[in-house]
């Protein structure tokens, strides 16, 4: 069966021009992109987006990180799209990450990580639709 997850090129890759690169491997591993937009993300978008790590001594700078510059966001399409996603990002510290993961490749440390990708199908719904109306989903 075919699921929904959700990604985001983080400020760091589209900063350093990975956006490119990391759409073709996202692509060359099949997934089928169902949407897909750049944006900025304000601080308030941001802090909603990562309510659940609101206590975490990390989220301030992660907050900054993330509205450091323009994200890309993704819904992506795959069978086992959330655990494949997550496989081709890698771990979350790019440091730990092996070379040919999306982290290992692009990514600087545990915060500038290149990519983020939902952890559950149910939380993968919900960002879907932080990000996406209807109309913006093919
Ligand atoms: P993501 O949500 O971005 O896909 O990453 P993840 O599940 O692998 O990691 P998570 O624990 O959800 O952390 C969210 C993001 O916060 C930053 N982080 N910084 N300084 C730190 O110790 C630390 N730990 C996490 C990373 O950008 C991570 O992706
Ligand atoms: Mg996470």
């Amino acid at each position: 069966m075919r699921d929904l997850t959700f990604g985001i090129i983080k400020p760091d890759a589209v900063a350093a021009n990975n956006s490119g690169k990391i759409i073709q491997r996202i692509l060359d591993t099949g997934f089928k992109i169902r949407g897909l937009k750049l944006l900025h993300l304000s601080e308030k978008q941001a802090e909603g987006f990562y309510a659940v790590h609101s206590e975490r001594p990390f989220f301030r700078s992660l907050v900054e990180f993330m509205i450091s510059g323009p994200v890309v966001v993704m819904a992506l399409e795959k069978e086992n799209a959330v655990p494949e996603w997550r496989a081709l990002m890698g771990p979350t510290n790019s440091k730990e990450a092996a070379p040919g993961t999306l982290r290992g490749d692009f990514g600087t440390d545990i915060e500038r990580n290149a990519t983020h990708g939902s952890d559950s199908k149910e939380n993968a719904a919900i960002e879907i639709a932080y990000f996406f109306n209807q109309l913006e989903l093919v």
